[in-house]
């Protein structure tokens, strides 16, 4: 039986005989384009806005490398390794020069100075009010996500570090090993010498200061766009890595002192040092275990907003959310959220061409990933071919496993429809992507421009300059009935990877390429067929051609690359 939906928050919910607190925030989410969801009238002070960064005031930082421009492996290989789960071959472990990359997922590369559709064109152009390019994209570009490494016996004092993105450093936290803490918060059987942990966590206020109740669903996505960054990263650098999804957040909050309120860890990911890098013999002075936990920081963060608040319902939806000191479901759970490329609702198949290389070195791809707000063209249409690579490459990053679902073999609990607009020898219309055959199944001819020009909410984009919209969606209430609330965050978690998946897809295509939650979910659910099934449209990513001559400065702040501009 799927679950329902609980009664606790506030605003419209459809029963009170429902018990899933996701649920009932996830119905409110989706048809918040018709209502709003409280609270009404909440107004966005933009003068009181919080730091994109979360500085430590009086911390101790130790700069990172700067972040390699070249990587010297394939998007690709990257998500070819990402997939194979155990089978992968051993990796060779990371150096400070290798973490300082997957770090720098969440670090500046530029400054963006491109005009574009966004509102904040004009004032993005005064120092006081500028916007900085990242690797990884995120919602609304709030960067709520904060990176934190807990190391033992590596090149580093034995610490928790806090990766400070303003400054592409580590903030040391803590001395002593507290890998133990994380180590029991993963019900792992034995602390392996020489790995680290890499912690994401996300800072609320930095969020939802902006969206409010809306923000536990972007937060969810952009955690998942990090941990992608960070697994394509690790497997460039040829370690393979399995995001923990399921651990005790408790713990792991004590090994960063962290309350668990202002920020809450939602993945951990084990990362090997270099063997030559870990000392051997007994525990010296600066590597010993720390029994006490460190003291909370959080009275030294620095907060540039003079008033900050909660959200109710996202804290609700947070509590049921963290999976606690349950013991972590089998693995054989992920199957009950796996999504099959059904044929059942189509009315014919469009083979695609074969998909061609994802050859850009991925350095340089992330550097250039950007959103195209508004640049999109339809005087060119997107090649048939194009839109198969991006579909397949895309599609290929399901298949990396986490603990929940390890690789090689789990059930992907994403898959990809599009909305063809402006595709060669594609008639405009909705159609489902089966990844096994390379192939589009026609679900309804329709004016996509059109449609999508209705049911977008903002102004930064021209829907019927676009020439595809590719809709990510999965089997919410299934994997809320296999996990329980647990289950939603894990979900956007694969929805967040596969919009950053995308994102580098079409950047090596050199499409423009830009991700939505602002399309009405509900409409788009009635035009894939979706709305009598247990599958949700989560979130969409909008693909074409961008127009040539758009005016630009060029303000990258790596040496030896360039902001990836395609003009
Ligand atoms: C989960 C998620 C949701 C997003 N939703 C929207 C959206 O509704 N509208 C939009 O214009 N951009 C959206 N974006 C794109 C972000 O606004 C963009 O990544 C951010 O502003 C940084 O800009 P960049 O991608 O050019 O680096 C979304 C990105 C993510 C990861």
């Amino acid at each position: 039986m799927p679950p329902t939906t609980t009664s606790i928050l506030p605003g419209p919910h459809p029963s009170d005989a429902h018990e899933s607190t996701a649920l009932a925030y996830t119905e409110q989410v989706f048809r918040r384009l018709r209502e709003p969801m409280p609270p009404l009238g909440y107004r966005v002070d933009w003068a009181d806005q919080p730091s994109r960064h979360k500085i430590h005031e009086g911390g101790t930082l130790l700069p990172l490398p700067q972040r390699c421009a070249e990587l010297g492996a394939s998007l690709d290989d990257a998500i070819r390794l990402s997939s194979l789960g155990p089978e992968a071959p051993p990796g060779g472990g990371v150096d400070l020069a290798r973490l300082g990359d997957v770090l720098g997922a969440y670090g500046l590369t530029g400054r963006r100075l491109q005009l574009n559709w966004n509102e904040d064109a004009r004032p993005r152009t005064s120092a006081t009010r500028s916007v900085w390019a990242r690797p990884t994209p995120s919602g609304g570009g709030m960067y709520p996500v904060e990176s934190y490494l807990v190391t033992g016996d590596g090149p580093l004092p034995a610490g928790t570090y806090h990766y400070s993105s303003a400054h592409h450093a580590l903030d040391r936290l803590a001395l002593g090993d507290h890998r133990h803490r994380v180590h029991r918060a993963l019900g792992a059987p034995d602390q392996p010498d020489g790995v680290a942990y890499l912690v994401a966590a996300v800072r609320f206020w930095k969020n939802s200061f902006k969206y409010n109740s809306f923000c536990y669903h972007v937060v969810s996505q952009d955690v998942g766009a990090l941990l992608a960054s960070w697994r394509l990263l690790l497997a460039a650098h040829g370690e393979h890595a399995e995001p923990s999804l399921w651990f005790d957040e408790a713990l792991v909050h004590e090994a960063l002192g962290l309350d668990g309120l202002h920020e809450s860890a939602f993945a951990v990911v084990p990362v090997r040092w270099a063997p030559d890098l870990v000392p051997a013999g007994p525990a010296t002075e600066s590597t010993k275990v720390a029994t006490a936990a460190p003291a909370s920081r959080e009275d030294e963060v620095w907060e540039r907003s003079r008033v900050t608040r909660g959200f109710a319902v996202v804290d609700a939806v947070q509590a049921t959310c963290l999976a606690g000191a349950d013991t972590r479901p089998d693995p054989g759970r992920a199957a009950e959220g796996g999504v099959t490329d059904d044929a059942g609702r189509v009315h014919a198949w469009t083979a695609l061409p074969p998909p061609t290389a994802l050859a850009g070195d991925l350095g340089r791809v992330m550097t250039a990933r950007r959103s195209s707000f508004g640049l999109f063209s339809s005087g060119r249409p997107l090649g048939a071919d194009e839109l198969g690579t991006v579909l397949a490459g895309t599609s290929r990053l399901r298949h990396a496993g986490t603990d929940v679902a390890p690789a090689p073999g789990r059930a992907p609990w994403t898959r990809l429809h599009v909305l063809a607009n402006h595709v060669d020898g594609l008639g405009a219309g909705a159609y489902a992507y089966d990844e096994a055959a390379h192939r589009l199944g026609e679900l309804q001819r329709t004016d996509v421009g059109r449609f999508a020009q209705q049911h977008y909410a903002l102004t930064n984009y021209n829907m019927r300059e676009v020439a595809a919209v590719l809709v990510i969606s999965g089997r919410l209430p299934a994997l809320v009935a296999a996990y329980g609330d647990p289950g939603y965050r894990m979900l956007n978690a694969d929805v967040g990877a596969q919009a950053q998946a995308a994102y580098l897809a079409a950047t090596a295509l050199g499409l423009g390429v830009g991700a939505v939650l602002g399309l009405d979910n509900l409409a788009v659910d009635e035009l894939l067929g979706l709305d009598g099934t247990d599958e949700r449209s989560l979130l969409f990513v909008l693909l074409g051609h961008e127009r040539v001559g758009r005016a630009s400065y060029s303000h990258s702040i790596l040496a030896g690359s360039s902001e990836g501009h395609r003009s």
